[in-house]
């Protein structure tokens, strides 16, 4: 090469890397990665802001108003959108309608959207609807809620649903900020990821404000009769009635728990930190939606026992809201980040071993993931390939406790307070932007690594199957303990009654369940359900990884096929109903499965359903 050739292409690659930062100093449109999960072209027409509009019909069960986006663009002669089972209605730039086209519709990904605009256009807008299709909404009829007198609308977008319920760019690069007004009936109350009314109020029109850009997976919509009650002047909960008392006193510790984050890795950037409790099909434990994170009802335990969902729902507000993301194969970098966040949390609040309690459950979480996919070793890698699949398919324990696993071994490699600094710096410099692995691995080399003098394996962890050897152990006296007992009653020198009087808190007794070995007798089996009711639990955790080990022991005493079967008619979350219906297929016991499927089917979010229909081979 020559000098001036050489100098040609050095200037280049500077150009690349800050060029695009100028730009974005700017406010110009930055360059986006490549998302094959969105149809959306950011880099040439991209939407900044988005006013929605609309009017929430609960006979009908759809959603119908406007989405009007305050756009830039570069010499684009479209912008596009992406768009899944949505009626679009008509489409107007700067006022003036226009012809939309859609594209062919991909099962996974939608259509494409695409609005021919003008390098001076600044608005466009779509009038649109939903249909029965829709996958992000659950409408939810009164017998499925707490108080069983009004219905309820929940929205779950991530990772690629929020097109099904707004014609939107659905790539988590493209943060927008959001205004919205929501018509809902007279005795119901909506509340979003943003600012929010605390209170119902005469009309049935609620105003939104997200001042902050976020992701478009982050938008979210809550429809139902619900309460608010304070816990300090910027956390609370909403629920329905008859569960805001119950729900206040679960969460007791969400302020303290703010306190801790922010001591960690710096303000909370959001003003306000609400969380709704939703009605028991809400698909997941929790989702962090900016503000108000939506919750499942199966954590309230009555005693606090399982509040670590708050903690890893507001680790969220740094990794994943504030820093997100950049695409689905990024996945790890919101999960795994979390789930150290929230185990640092847990630990400032309740102390080490209970942070290591919790971080054991993960642990063997990890390695029977990693064993389920023994003939699929690159579905263990932490970045992932998922072009061409439902980015849904790679949201499973290996982002979230291998992540976690590979961030635990760094810290123990470099030390707490160089990691804390480190992460810090990291969320301050990257605030409200998306990460790929590639800039994250980058950023660890030069500002932890090489300043520090350490070397670490970074590429086995994040590019390489399973577990990579220098692993840090994760070890707690208050699991061995439970790990004696079982010894010892395996060998019959400590007796079920013994057993259960055992002075033990709620994740020892996971722990506990989900040791029974393989080979136990039904005659003990059965033993110890007489003596510790397990089959009654009234924990949502204890009852799910019993049922599992009812399932694998082919256990029906104690009418625990009937408590299987009620919890399954109950309970959407995706985690508990997959395990027990996992356990069902593994066990032959694949008629079992279907025939309770079949009735509970109607009362799972899609996101659930889809996951089950794959499972057990049903084509829908
Ligand atoms: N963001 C996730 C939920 C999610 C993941 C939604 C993938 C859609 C796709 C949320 O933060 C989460 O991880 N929830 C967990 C609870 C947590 C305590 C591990 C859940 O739902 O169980
Ligand atoms: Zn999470």
């Amino acid at each position: 090469m020559t000098i001036f050739k050489k100098t040609a292409f050095l200037l280049l690659a500077l150009c690349v890397v800050s060029c695009s930062n100028t730009e974005k100093e700017m406010g110009k449109t930055s360059s986006y990665a490549n998302d094959t999960h969105s149809y959306a072209k950011p880099n040439e027409a991209v939407a900044k802001h988005l006013l929605l509009d609309i009017n929430v019909d609960f006979e009908k069960e759809i959603i119908k108003g406007t989405a009007r986006y305050t756009i830039e663009s570069t010499n684009a002669t479209e912008i596009i959108f992406d768009a899944k089972h949505l009626k679009i209605q008509e489409t107007f730039v700067d006022g003036e309608k226009v012809k939309f086209s859609l594209g062919a519709n991909d099962p996974v990904l939608g259509q494409p959207l695409s609005i021919p605009i003008k390098n001076d256009s600044r608005t466009v807008s779509i009038t649109y609807e939903t249909t029965d299709k829709t996958e992000a909404l659950q409408f939810l009829n009164p017998q499925q809620t707490a108080d069983k007198e009004h219905p309820f609308l929940l929205t779950q977008g991530q990772a690629i649903l929020t097109r099904t319920w707004i014609p939107i760019q659905d790539s988590p690069q493209v943060r927008l900020t959001y205004t919205a007004r929501v018509k809902v009936p007279k005795e119901l109350l909506a509340i979003m990821s943003a600012e929010n009314p605390k209170e119902k109020n005469e009309t049935g029109q609620y105003s939104f404000e997200m001042k902050q850009p976020i992701s478009p997976y982050l938008i979210a919509l809550a429809v139902g009769d619900l309460v608010y009650k304070e816990i300090s002047p910027r956390t609370g909960v909403y629920a329905e009635k008859s569960m805001i008392d119950k729900v206040h006193y679960e969460f007791a510790d969400m302020e303290k728990m703010v306190n801790a984050a922010e001591n960690l890795y710096g303000k909370y950037a959001w003003d306000q930190f609400d969380i709704v409790v939703l009605p028991p099909s809400f698909p997941f434990g929790g989702m962090e939606n900016p503000r108000l994170t939506f919750a499942t009802p199966t954590v309230i335990a009555g005693d606090r026992s399982l509040t670590s969902l708050v903690a890893h729902e507001l680790a969220h507000s740094w990794s994943g809201n504030l820093v997100t993301n950049a695409t689905w194969n990024d996945f790890w970098l919101n999960e795994g980040f979390t789930v150290y966040f929230e185990m640092r949390i847990m630990e400032a609040l309740y102390g080490k071993e209970h942070a290591n309690m919790l971080a054991s459950i993960g642990r063997q979480d990890l390695a029977e993931e990693i064993e389920g996919f023994h003939d699929q070793p690159e579905a263990t890698h932490l970045k992932l390939d998922l072009k061409g699949k439902n980015p849904d398919d790679g949201m499973n324990s290996i982002a979230y406790d291998k992540g976690y696993l590979f961030l635990r071994t760094l810290e123990e490699t470099v030390g707490r307070d160089k990691m804390d600094v480190f992460l810090k710096e990291y969320f301050n410099r990257h605030s409200f932007s998306t990460m790929t692995t590639e800039k994250f691995l980058k950023y660890l080399n030069t500002e932890l690594l090489e300043k520090n003098n350490v070397e670490f394996n970074v590429k086995d962890w994040v590019y390489k199957a399973g577990v990579p050897k220098n692993a840090a152990t994760i070890t707690s006296d208050k699991f061995q303990k439970v790990e004696e007992a079982i010894a010892k009653w395996e060998k019959g020198t400590l007796n079920e009654t013994e057993l259960c009087k055992k002075d033990w808190n709620i994740q020892q007794k996971i722990h506990f369940i989900r040791n029974i070995p393989k080979e136990i007798s039904i005659e003990k089996f059965t033993a110890l359900d007489t003596a510790c009711q397990f089959s009654t639990a009234t924990n949502s955790y204890i009852a799910m990884v019993w049922f599992e080990q009812a399932i694998n022991h082919d256990y029906h005493a104690n009418n625990v096929d009937q408590h299987i079967e009620n919890f399954l008619m109950t309970v959407g979350r995706r985690w508990y109903v997959s395990t027990l219906y996992k356990a069902f297929k593994r066990n032959d016991k694949l008629e079992d499965a279907k025939r309770i499927y079949e009735k509970a089917r109607a009362n799972y979010h899609s996101v659930t359903a889809n996951t089950i229909d794959d499972m057990l081979g049903i084509s829908n």
